[in-house]
């Protein structure tokens, strides 16, 4: 059965997505950072796909492209044909102007969000396409200033400031394309948000109601709340609980590859002088293959097709070491670190007990947690027992970082 024909959409969501993340301090660019087991991009999608049809332009960290079109593609479903990725730039406006630039021909309202407000609801989405469609230039979600307001000069008050004229400005904020391109093609300045330059370009700009989930994740006390939301709503307990009080959590991996590929035999992340190399898109290595297997299941984070798949070249060939020392990283965004790994491997050849402890090590250095690996034979049964293959399982034990 042949995939639904999506209709060519009039509406593009430009998704902001190539900071830094400085103030969070999270170790990662702030849109991979995991909420919960998700990391702020993905939940952010989450909005922005059950919001009304549109193109959809992620603009990432230029290193972060390929994961951002994986994770894009995987949240996208069946609309996965309307994702583009695209690398941002070293300010907001110029990520902004290079998602502009990946809008498609026929599209005439464009939105722009942050992914840092990655619990956005949709209806927020909604009501700004409801205000463009209704003749606005351009609309903006808001909500009103709940704290009193001071002017200050250094640590000293000098004034109350009147709140009731202000409000606060969110994403998504919503643009005829033509202004809005015509605008970013004139900008002498930096603004902070895309409104702002759209006014500053001579252009009114009206509100929509705004949501209070819409809140932008910018500091650590930020994430924490983004978690609380995102916690079983069961839980009466006012007091919220950290993540690292979380159980321990546990994932099994499996991998076959058929003897017969170029080159030197990979296996357990030693190279095998003189043995028949397996086939596969990367080196072949099934012992490596199946401790991504056990690692990314155990932390929900999907399996090696969805991080290391055929669409990324700059794994083919590789070895153990960079699968698992990426793998590792996306465990760390995600919150947690390795507790421990044990691996069988069945395979007639090569001999393992001589290298055994050797493999051990470097597959230990990689995750930096102890990799017990074990080798068996099968007693000439199976595909393993006649050497037409080798298989590997594994076990992984994850501890909240
Ligand atoms: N953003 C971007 N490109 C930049 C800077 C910011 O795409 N060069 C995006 C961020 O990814 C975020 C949104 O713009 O989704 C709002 O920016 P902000 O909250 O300031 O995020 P960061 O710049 O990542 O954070 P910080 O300022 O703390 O470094
Ligand atoms: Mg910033």
């Amino acid at each position: 059965m042949s995939a639904p024909i999506l209709p060519v959409p009039r509406v593009a969501v430009i998704v902001v997505a190539a900071g830094s993340g400085t103030r969070l301090a999270a170790g990662a660019p702030k849109a991979f950072v995991g909420i919960d087991g998700r990391s702020v991009l993905s939940h952010a999608l989450d909005g922005v796909f059950a919001a009304p049809l549109a193109q959809v332009v992620v603009v990432a960290p230029h290193d972060r492209v390929g994961d951002a079109l994986t994770e894009t593609r995987q949240i996208a479903g069946a609309r996965h044909d309307l994702v583009t990725v695209v690398a941002g730039g070293d300010t907001r406006q110029a990520s902004v102007a290079a998602g502009l630039a990946a809008v498609w021909a026929d599209v005439e309202l464009v939105l722009v969000h942050d992914a840092a407000r990655a619990l956005t609801p949709p209806e927020v989405f909604a009501r700004v396409i409801a205000a463009l469609d209704v003749g606005a230039d351009a609309a903006l979600p808001v909500l009103p200033v709940i704290d009193t307001l001071k002017r200050v000069d250094g640590d000293r008050v000098v004034e109350a400031v009147d709140r009731a004229p202000l409000t606060a400005a969110q994403t998504p904020q919503g643009f005829r394309r033509s202004v809005l391109q015509a605008a970013y093609a004139g900008a002498a300045a930096d603004f902070t948000d895309d409104a702002a330059l759209v006014q500053a370009a001579g252009h009114e700009v009206v509100t929509v109601g705004g949501d209070e989930r819409a809140f932008k994740i910018t500091t650590p006390g930020d994430l924490d709340r983004a978690r609380r939301l995102l916690a079983p709503a069961a839980t009466p307990t006012p007091a919220p609980v950290p993540l690292t009080i979380g159980v321990p959590r546990v994932g099994v991996g499996t991998d076959v590859h058929a003897v017969g590929g170029e080159g030197a035999l990979w296996l357990a992340g030693l190279e095998w002088p003189g043995e028949s190399a397996l086939s596969g898109h990367s080196d072949g290595d099934a012992v490596a293959h199946a401790i991504v297997d056990a690692l990314l299941s155990a932390a929900g984070l999907g399996d090696i097709g969805t991080h290391f798949g055929v669409d990324r070249p700059e794994y083919a060939g590789a070895h153990a070491e960079a699968f698992l020392a990426r793998t590792r990283a996306l465990l760390a965004e995600a919150g947690w670190r390795v507790g421990n790994v044990s691996v069988q491997v069945q395979a007639r050849r090569p001999r393992f007990a001589p290298r055994r402890a050797e493999a051990e090590r470097v597959l230990s250095a990689a995750l930096g947690a102890p990799v017990s690996v074990a080798a068996t034979t099968t007693d000439g049964l199976g595909f393993t027992g006649s050497g037409e293959g080798v298989q590997a399982f594994a076990v992984a034990v994850i501890v909240p970082a």
